[in-house]
């Protein structure tokens, strides 16, 4: 196996299929539409702004994605900036799952939040925190979807 990590904005090529992955997994935020995960992905294909994409490839082929985008921490959370680097929509193809491929992909992101300058990235998630737990993330709320995060300076 040979998982290689690359940035969306240099291969737009998987963008039709990492729209499926988004319709299939999350529609519910593309309005169920196809046209509409299409172009929420193309938005993401950006080098020094958020929303930036990063896709994974098993021997050159797309089996995973996740992005670092902006969003806001939850309003019983204070927080100076209104608007945080957040990992979403990770995503890994579900034959190629349990192989580290998730984990190489937070990191990636995490790399990507550090380059940009970040020392810190969190996220949102309904069901996963036990996996973000077991990989350097600190729960921050009780409440679902459970906010988290990870310091840059320790991983
Ligand atoms: C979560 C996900 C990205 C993990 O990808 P992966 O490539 O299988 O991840 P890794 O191989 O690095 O880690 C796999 C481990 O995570 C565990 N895991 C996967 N999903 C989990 C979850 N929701 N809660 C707790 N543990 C989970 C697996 O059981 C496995 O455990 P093991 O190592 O003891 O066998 C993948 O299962 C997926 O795409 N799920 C659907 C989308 C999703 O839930 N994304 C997260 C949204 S916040």
């Amino acid at each position: 196996m040979a998982i290689a990590i690359e940035r969306l904005i240099e291969r737009p090529e998987c963008l039709p299929l990492l729209a499926d992955w988004l319709l299939a997994e999350w529609p519910e935020s593309v309005g169920h539409a196809r046209s509409e995960a299409l172009i929420n992905m193309a938005g993401r294909t950006n080098l020094h702004r958020l929303p930036l994409g990063l896709v994974a490839f098993d021997d050159g082929w797309p089996v995973g994605m996740a992005t670092l985008a902006l969003d806001r921490a939850p309003p019983e959370l204070e927080f100076k900036t209104a608007y945080l680097p957040c990992l979403t929509t990770l995503y890994v193809d579900p034959p190629a799952r349990r192989r580290g491929i998730g984990t190489l992909l937070c990191d990636a992101i995490a790399g990507e939040a550090a380059r940009l300058g970040r020392s810190e990235i969190f996220l949102y998630t309904l069901d996963a925190a036990e996996f973000y737990r077991a990989r350097n993330w600190q729960q921050l709320t009780d409440a679902t979807p459970v906010f988290m995060r990870r310091s840059l300076a320790t991983s």
